[in-house]
């Protein structure tokens, strides 16, 4: 994130997903994202340490193992595979996948809840008032229409029953202070106003236990109560880290986190709870949480019924794992919402990859072998047209750095196309066809090689984004990326003496929408 230290260690999460379900585009977006940052993050040698994992507890996993007639942990044992190999067919690089069953995970939990107890945060009373299962939260009565969520339109359940509470309602005014003092905090803007302006009402304290269902941690000392889903949940940001376990190692090297990256849904568990959980037990408060919007399906909400919620492996056989990538991340602004359409769909994979980037790699290649083999030199600059190449391509990684410091892929995105729509005019430009006609071999090697710099340095900022193709394009080129730092090798000219190109191969295909 802005400011940040090339050397230093960076750790950034997404969400862990409920096991009740299996995984949309929504989910696969969170991730992506993450993905990418770390990518980045990693190519600029930073010491960088990526967790996702499964939200497998709470009542809404319990009832829809109900449903299905088997066992929550049966549930979780089978949607986790499909998240498994969800990740693996996006390219998700994570460094640890966590889920909530496993025993490293509740030893953190309890350690939390203890440390809390023993602070004096938590007390034990009654909590009487709505639920709702679905989003697992406690619903005020001020937000409750005829039964239902006026938020989100779920029906919501009353309950009543003995509970132990955490003093949330303590820390406002300390929250209030650290937002305010830390604008970086939550991000996007809006959303850092819309938690300030949620906090003027003040707060009230939390439940934080169930005693009428059993799918969970229990409270260490009280097993007749489960911890809250959600205070069970947020801790995997440091029980992965082995928080509570004998080996705290990775925990005081990486925590407190630099980036939790969240859906807008989730704002308020993780800007409000959290850091309230986190100051009463005396632990420091993450860097950043930024919150991304929600996609919609041709401007209608994705939903079970309408059925059309889109299924992420489904669009990746149809259009390829990296054009998805790319489609999540350039086609909206991160932080907004969003729409999915197959119309834009294919307008990115065909213009921005197959004709603008898929081409110029293509007929760079194919003119090098043809006119002077497969030997590129370095780059250089002769005339104008190579010296506003060579502007084009320098201006590219402190824009690009610029974006990405501040989660703005899609800025970060166009920065790049403007690059490589530049290559193409230069193309044009010097027409390497005539050169050749002409007998201007000397000429023509260092258009070639302008052109080969120009498509190097596109590539290495489109590689967190789009590894697989990145790398295919980079062994077209002779190019690897072992030992490369992006802050260091992606500069015009840097990069060894004589790159040996092969025979290029379309890496984009052109793709149709597919019939309904
Ligand atoms: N288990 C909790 C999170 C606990 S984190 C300590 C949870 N899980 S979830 O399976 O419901 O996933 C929520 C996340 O999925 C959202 O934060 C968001 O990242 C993503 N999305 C789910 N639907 C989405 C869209 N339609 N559009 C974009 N992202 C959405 O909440």
């Amino acid at each position: 994130m802005a400011g940040s230290d090339a050397q230093s260690k960076f750790y950034l999460t997404t969400p862990i997903y409920y096991v009740n379900d299996v995984p949309h585009i929504g989910h696969a977006y969170t991730t992506v994202a993450a993905d990418t940052v770390a990518r980045y993050e990693r190519l600029r040698g930073r010491d960088v340490y990526f967790l996702t994992g499964t939200d497998e507890h709470g009542l809404k996993v319990e009832r829809s193992a109900q449903r299905q007639g088997t066992t929550p942990q049966a549930l979780a044992d089978r949607v986790v595979e499909r998240y498994r190999s969800l990740w693996e067919r996006l390219e998700i690089s994570f460094d640890d996948f966590i889920r909530t069953t496993e025993d490293r995970h509740a030893a953190g939990v309890r350690k939390l809840w203890e440390l809390l107890e023993g602070e004096g945060a938590i007390y034990k009373g009654v909590y009487e008032g709505w639920y709702n299962v679905s989003d697992e939260a406690y619903v005020p009565e001020s937000q409750v229409v005829d039964g239902c969520d006026a938020e989100s339109g779920e029906p919501l359940e009353r309950v009543q029953e003995e509970s132990y509470f955490f003093r949330l309602s303590a820390y406002r005014d300390a929250l209030v202070e650290h937002i305010q003092s830390h604008p970086e905090f939550i991000q996007p803007e809006n959303f850092r106003k819309e938690i300030l302006s949620f906090l003027d009402q003040g707060l009230k304290d939390l439940s934080i236990s169930r005693t009428t269902f059993t799918w969970g941690v229990t409270v260490p000392g009280d097993p007749d109560h489960v911890i809250y889903v959600w205070i069970d949940a947020l801790t995997n940001y440091i029980s992965a880290l082995g928080y509570g376990s004998e080996n705290e190692d990775l925990y005081s090297r990486y925590w407190p986190a630099d980036l939790h990256l969240i859906g807008k849904d989730i704002l308020r568990f993780h800007a409000v709870y959290w850091p309230a959980l986190l100051m009463a037990a005396g632990l420091p408060l993450p860097g950043c949480i930024f919150a991304h919007g929600w996609w919609t399906k041709e401007g209608q909400k994705m939903s079970k019924s309408k059925g059309n919620v889109l299924d992420p492996f489904a669009l990746t056989d149809y259009y390829g794992t990296d054009q998805v990538r790319y489609f999540l991340l350039r086609e909206v602004p991160f932080g907004q919402d969003g729409d999915f359409s197959d119309a834009a769909m294919v307008r990115r994979a065909n213009e921005d990859l197959a004709n603008d980037l898929g081409n110029l790699l293509n007929r760079t290649l194919s003119m090098q072998r043809k006119y002077l083999g497969d030997q590129v030199r370095l780059p250089a600059v002769e005339t104008e047209e190579d010296a506003d190449l060579k502007v084009h391509v320098d201006g590219l990684p402190s824009a690009f750095e610029e974006h990405m410091d501040n989660l703005r892929f899609h800025r970060a995105l166009e920065a790049v196309f403007e690059v490589v729509r530049r290559g193409n005019l230069y193309v044009d430009e010097t027409a390497p066809w005539v050169l050749n006609k002409e007998g201007n071999r000397e000429r023509l090697a260092v258009v070639l090689a302008n052109l080969v710099e120009c498509v190097r340095v596109v590539n290495l900022h489109l590689w967190p984004v789009m590894p697989e193709a990145c790398d295919r394009m980079f062994a077209q080129m002779g190019y690897t990326l072992e030992g490369v730092n992006l802050d260091r090798d992606g500069l015009w000219g840097a990069r060894p003496e004589v790159l040996t190109v092969t025979k290029p191969k379309p890496v984009f295909q052109k793709v149709t929408e597919p019939e309904t």
